[in-house]
């Protein structure tokens, strides 16, 4: 995870971050693998707080970018969201993010703020999007 983080931000999570957030019960972490090598192509971090889950970190390794994966974690996140219980989610993107940013659009995410500096590394804004799970998220049909 922390080699997929590295590839993918300029301010990766350190190691410990994982782990905190695999052990704490209100974090709900989802990783992709890719057989059979089993390699890790892809990994979600959520933590539902009441009926909100944020999205703490989305990252595809670089390899396995283009092909679904990320799509393929965010629908199941969310999926999972719902049977958790959340009612919305949300998250902080980059405004340069446009893979990203595009990626949260086309599942009926809507951006309802920004948070001014918010990246401490080069002062980037963040834009805040929310999801409502209950009517404009579209759930899987199949597993
Ligand atoms: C953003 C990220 C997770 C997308 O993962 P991915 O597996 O490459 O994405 P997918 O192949 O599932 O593509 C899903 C959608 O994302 C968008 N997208 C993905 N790559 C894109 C690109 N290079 N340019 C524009 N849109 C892109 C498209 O809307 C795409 O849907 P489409 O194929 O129907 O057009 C990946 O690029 C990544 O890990 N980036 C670095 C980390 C990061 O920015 N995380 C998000 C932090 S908020």
């Amino acid at each position: 995870m922390t080699a997929i983080e590295a590839a993918s931000f300029a301010s990766p999570w350190p190691g410990y971050f994982f782990q905190a957030g695999i052990l704490h019960k209100q974090a709900h972490p989802l990783v992709c693998l890719t057989l059979p090598g089993k390699a890790l192509a892809g990994y979600l971090c959520l933590w539902l707080q009441d009926h909100e889950i944020q999205i703490q970190n989305l990252a595809v390794h670089p390899a396995f970018r283009g092909r679904g994966v990320g799509r393929h974690l965010l629908q199941k996140g969310l999926d999972l969201s719902l049977e958790l219980g959340a009612r919305e989610a949300v998250l902080e993107v980059r405004p340069s993010n446009l893979a990203a940013r595009r990626l949260y659009r086309s599942l009926n995410f809507s951006e309802i703020g920004r948070k001014p500096g918010y990246y401490t590394n080069d002062g980037e804004d963040a834009l805040i999007l929310f999801l409502d799970l209950k009517n404009t998220f579209q759930p899987s049909t199949v597993d």
